[in-house]
């Protein structure tokens, strides 16, 4: 069968969050036996930049977006086996940034149509599209209206995968006709109406044929109104079709063996050696005292209030009385980045604020520390406790969404768990959980176990990719 795999952002070539990273990796997971998949994303200014002496111009055609056609240049570049299209149009995507201009709403109906066209001028026809997100979620509205009239999509399935509910892609209603070149009749509440606006993440619900997240507990958690962004309703609507496929990570980019921004690789066997040397080099290279015996605790981080930051904000003065070392990596409101430095300037012995991104520091955080904190306020599925898991960094996360179906919470009795959790969102049940995890961190041999149990935790793409395969089969049959 054949997939068309869409999204707006794709590691290896460009990335704000962990849809980049999915993107990246689940295709090359499918993407066997009788699977093809191909990737299509738009191309970006800073793609061209830095690939375009690789990208082979394949065709060009024109979208007809309401009121006039535009261009759609379509280039591809194989990468890890699998071919991604990149749909150029420079009136749209020659800018600096991806998202966050006033035409976004317009910039990705028109990626979206152009994709779906795709396969009128390419030699792949899709079995299945599976779009992502609401920038690629009109996809499957597209697919539904066109097949209408035209054989090449009658038979064709969509699937549309929410990572976010959150945003959703809401814009004018005016849109419509003249930019999106959607007929009328799709405005209504069963279909795209948003109060009196347009909801791009509701078109992707109500048009697939089947929706899934990131998680099996966030597919549960969002037919609730506490989780479901207003969205609940249309979600319950159609919860026959949702699903929640739990991600995976690519575990040859994620790999304490032969990760090269490590100073010390390591695996099960060398774990307890080699990551006090990698805590060491940390401790040095921040200048923090190199003692090996004092637990780490990580973070990495966008520092915004999904993340559970307002919890760290209100007991971090109680908890850094504590014996422990705390690092911290990454960028998000200016709140939080000013009080991390504040923290790091006030306990230069305990804290080191690293406020940008950096990939390799974000590997050594990873291998370096002790404990992983990551205490959500909502969290489709998470990345970076899995990541964590990998690396034998015990990960203390708040038990919801894909938390909640990863991190198994440790018992001393049963000597079973990967992790630690706590459930309500409360600054002071989080702290009462690091304690608990601090205390356990000094009976070595429950830590060692506790180690062992997280890096055997299985969280590559094997099981997940399968269970893509079995719902695009079944969709197929219907
Ligand atoms: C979004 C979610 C995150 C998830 C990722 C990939 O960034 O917030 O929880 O892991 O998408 O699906």
């Amino acid at each position: 069968m054949n997939i068309l795999f869409a999204a707006a952002e794709v590691v290896p070539f460009i990335k704000t969050g962990g849809l980049a990273d999915v993107a990246g990796s689940l295709p090359a997971a499918l993407n066997k036996g009788t699977t093809q998949v191909r990737v299509v994303l738009p191309l970006y200014k800073s793609i061209k930049e830095k690939y375009g002496d690789l990208l082979e111009k394949v065709t060009e055609y024109t979208v007809d977006l309401g009121w006039r056609n535009q261009y759609v240049g379509v280039f591809s570049l194989e990468h890890n086996g699998v071919l991604h299209y990149f749909l150029d149009n420079e009136y749209y995507f020659n800018r600096d940034g991806i998202y966050g201009f006033f035409d976004d709403g317009e910039r990705f109906s028109w990626f979206s149509k152009a994709a779906v066209l795709l396969c009128k001028h390419v030699d792949f026809k899709p079995d299945v599209i599976h779009a992502n997100d609401w920038h690629t979620a009109l996809m499957n509205l597209y697919v539904a209206d066109f097949a209408i009239g035209d054989e090449d999509y009658k038979n064709m399935k969509t699937v549309f995968t929410i990572h976010n509910l959150k945003y959703q892609g809401v814009f004018d209603a005016d849109m419509m006709g003249d930019v999106m070149g959607i007929d009328i009749r799709y405005f209504h509440e069963d279909g795209i109406r948003f109060y009196n606006q347009i909801n791009f993440m509701k078109g992707g619900i109500v048009y697939s044929d089947a929706v899934t997240t990131v998680s099996e507990s966030y597919a549960t958690e969002i037919l609730d109104p506490y989780f479901g962004e207003q969205l609940d309703g249309i979600l319950r609507k159609h919860q026959d079709k949702l699903h929640g496929i739990v991600n995976g990570i690519d575990y040859e980019e994620f790999s304490p063996s032969k990760d090269p921004h490590l100073y010390s690789n390591y695996d099960l066997r060398s774990v307890h050696t080699r990551k006090r040397e990698n805590k060491a080099w940390l401790q040095n290279r921040w200048g923090l005292p190199t003692e090996g015996d004092i637990p780490m605790i990580g973070m990495v981080s966008r520092l915004v209030d999904m993340k559970g930051l307002d919890l760290v904000a209100h007991i971090f003065e109680e908890l850094i009385q504590e014996d422990i070392q705390f690092v911290v990596l990454g960028t998000g409101d200016k709140e939080y980045e000013d009080m991390f430095r504040y923290f790091a300037h006030r306990y230069p012995e305990k804290v080191r604020a690293n406020i940008h991104f950096s990939e390799g520091e974000a590997h050594q955080i990873y291998a370096g520390s002790d404990m992983f904190l990551m205490p959500s306020k909502f969290e489709p599925c998470g990345i970076s406790q899995l990541i964590s898991l990998r690396y034998g960094t015990i990960p203390i996360v708040r038990s919801i969404g894909g938390l909640r179906d990863t991190v198994e919470p440790y018992d001393r009795e049963k000597q079973t768990g990967n992790g630690f959790s706590f459930t309500d969102y409360n600054a002071h049940d989080m702290l009462f959980t690091i304690k608990h995890a601090l205390s356990t961190y000094n009976d070595k041999d429950a830590w060692k176990e506790l180690i062992r149990r997280a890096m055997k935790s299985k969280n590559d793409w094997n099981a997940s990719s399968a269970k893509y395969r079995k719902l695009y089969g079944n969709l197929m049959k219907k």
